[in-house]
């Protein structure tokens, strides 16, 4: 396999914003409680919570976190999680069929993000509750003090706002599997009206309306033009959730997960133009990837799914995935995905962050660890900085079941002119042979080669465990060199790459 691509600064797709390096955590399995949570364990802090996720969520370089669900939040009482703990309620959670005792809530977990410096994408309730819980929220959150709730953050120990920016009216509203399920009409109703009184209490939040919960949905591209139709000059964002996994042994499918991420976005943004072009409007919406990863949604089908009156536990094992390298590679690709469209997708969330179909995995007074798709995240967040760019792609296709033809290789740059560096990132698909690939580097004008890691095994289902947890890592690619202005490097069959140039 050749291919060949030229990295120039003057190809800018669009500045990339750092919180297309987003995650998320939700009230599920063992996100929160024997994840980040964990009091008695000996690496906890006084708060409870375990200091060596607190480290790897930070090498992990995580931007924004989506929070609490998710399912979970469209029957969360926001209400339950804050003011003194031992009164706060043991509730049901329908979403997972779990008990959420509220043990960690808004203060506790904005005190996490602050340790991991992140920022807080909080979600409301647009299933079983509606615009003024909403509106309740935000004022408890966003007013200094002087009204009823912003005094009750106070009395409640915060006394600055937390100034949330970024909100998610409601989540996956066109799955019927969602609490207080809509149409995309009602849904639509409901999410402008939200929104607008949203604006009237603090206009400077940025509000992200739900798109469809993934591209197969029977109302994909309906939904979104319905919903925009409605929203459109109340929000900022749409959102998009994908999950991709490997079906009946098809790898070759699989590891062109990321060609389908592509025509999703481009279909949403598609239609999201359409809407403006019919509302004459100036103003242009972007996406929220706040859904996206491998997950072996079968398997939690089959195997993980709780049920029973009589049986709600708390922090149960669930979409516990342990990441291959060829899951870690289809990550990866995905990321590249997001930065070829970072022109419109502004925002993103790899669902989830810790022990929930995740890159850091925890064992209750045991370690944590890093799974295989926890190296492209972090490196990718640490390297693509300041624009990114086309590469103008030359490669072999090959033909797959799922997507048809589907390039063998794919890539993307950045370029970050502040400090001149540049970076790229690359995926061998090819099963069974290494590729060559030549990049015109000319443009960068002497660029040298600071760093090239390649995640790569013989077996492409190794995985890190528990008993085993650096089984899979990084390697220095060595095939790298620059010479008259033309950098070569050899990838190895299902792989990713990321070269830094500086
Ligand atoms: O991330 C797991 C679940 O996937 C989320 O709760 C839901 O929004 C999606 O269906």
């Amino acid at each position: 396999v050749s291919a060949r691509l030229t990295i120039d600064p003057q190809f800018s797709i669009g500045p990339v914003n750092p919180r297309l390096f987003g995650s998320f955590i939700e009230h599920l399995g063992r996100c929160v409680y024997d994840g980040i949570y964990e009091p008695g364990h000996p690496n906890a802090d006084a708060s409870g919570f375990r200091t060596d996720v607190i480290e790897l969520v930070r090498e992990l370089g995580v931007s924004a976190i989506r929070y609490p669900g998710g399912n979970f939040v469209s029957g969360f009482r926001w209400e339950d999680s804050v003011g003194p703990r031992d009164q706060r309620p043991r509730r049901l959670d329908l979403a997972w069929h779990s008990t959420e005792s509220n043990e960690v809530g808004l203060h506790e977990f904005s005190s996490w993000l602050e340790k991991v410096g992140s920022e807080l994408m909080l979600a409301v309730n647009l299933g079983t509750r509606g615009t003024e819980e909403a509106l309740d929220l935000l004022e408890y959150t966003n007013i200094r003090s002087g009204t009823d709730l912003s005094e009750r953050r106070v009395a409640n120990g915060r006394d600055e706002p937390f100034r949330i920016k970024m909100w998610c009216l409601g989540n996956e509203m066109d799955g019927p599997w969602q609490l207080g399920h809509r149409s995309a009409e009602d849904y639509g109703k409901l999410a402008s009206q939200t929104a607008k009184a949203m604006r009237q209490l603090d206009p400077s939040v940025e509000l992200v309306v739900c798109g469809s919960s993934n591209a197969q949905m029977p109302t994909f591209g309906e939904w979104e033009r319905v919903v925009l139709t409605h929203t459109y000059d109340d929000v900022d964002y749409i959102s998009c959730h994908a999950y991709y996994e490997e079906k009946n042994g098809d790898l070759a499918s699989f590891l062109a997960s990321a060609s389908n991420m592509d025509r999703f976005i481009e279909s949403v943004v598609a239609t999201a133009d359409h809407v403006k072009a019919v509302n004459g409007s100036t103003k242009t919406i972007n996406v929220s990837f706040d859904e996206w990863n491998v997950w072996y949604n079968e398997r939690f089908e089959k195997v993980d799914k709780i049920a029973g009156i009589d049986n709600w536990p708390t922090a149960p094992r669930l979409l516990e995935d342990a990441y291959s390298v060829a899951d870690a590679v289809v990550v990866g690709n995905l990321l590249i995905s997001l930065l070829k469209h970072a022109d419109r997708v502004t925002s993103a969330s790899l669902a989830q962050l810790v022990n929930v179909i995740a890159p850091i995995m925890t064992e209750p007074g045991g370690p944590a660890w890093r799974q295989t798709t926890f190296f492209p995240f972090a490196l990718t967040s640490r390297f693509a900085k300041g624009n990114a760019l086309d590469v103008r792609l030359e490669a072999e296709a090959y033909t797959t079941d799922v997507y048809g033809e589907v390039p063998l290789i794919d890539a993307v740059a950045t370029f970050d002119a502040a400090t001149g560096t540049t970076a790229v990132f690359l995926v061998n698909r090819s099963q069974t042979e290494e590729a060559d690939v030549t990049v015109d580097v000319t443009a960068l004008k002497g660029s040298i080669v600071l760093d090239a890691q390649t995640l790569s095994d013989a077996d492409v289902y190794a995985k890190n465990t528990l008993d085993q947890p650096d089984r899979v890592g990084l390697t220095k690619n060595k095939t790298v060199a620059v010479r008259d202005g033309f950098l070569g490097i050899t990838l190895p069959p299902v792989s990713w790459t990321a070269v830094h140039l500086g």
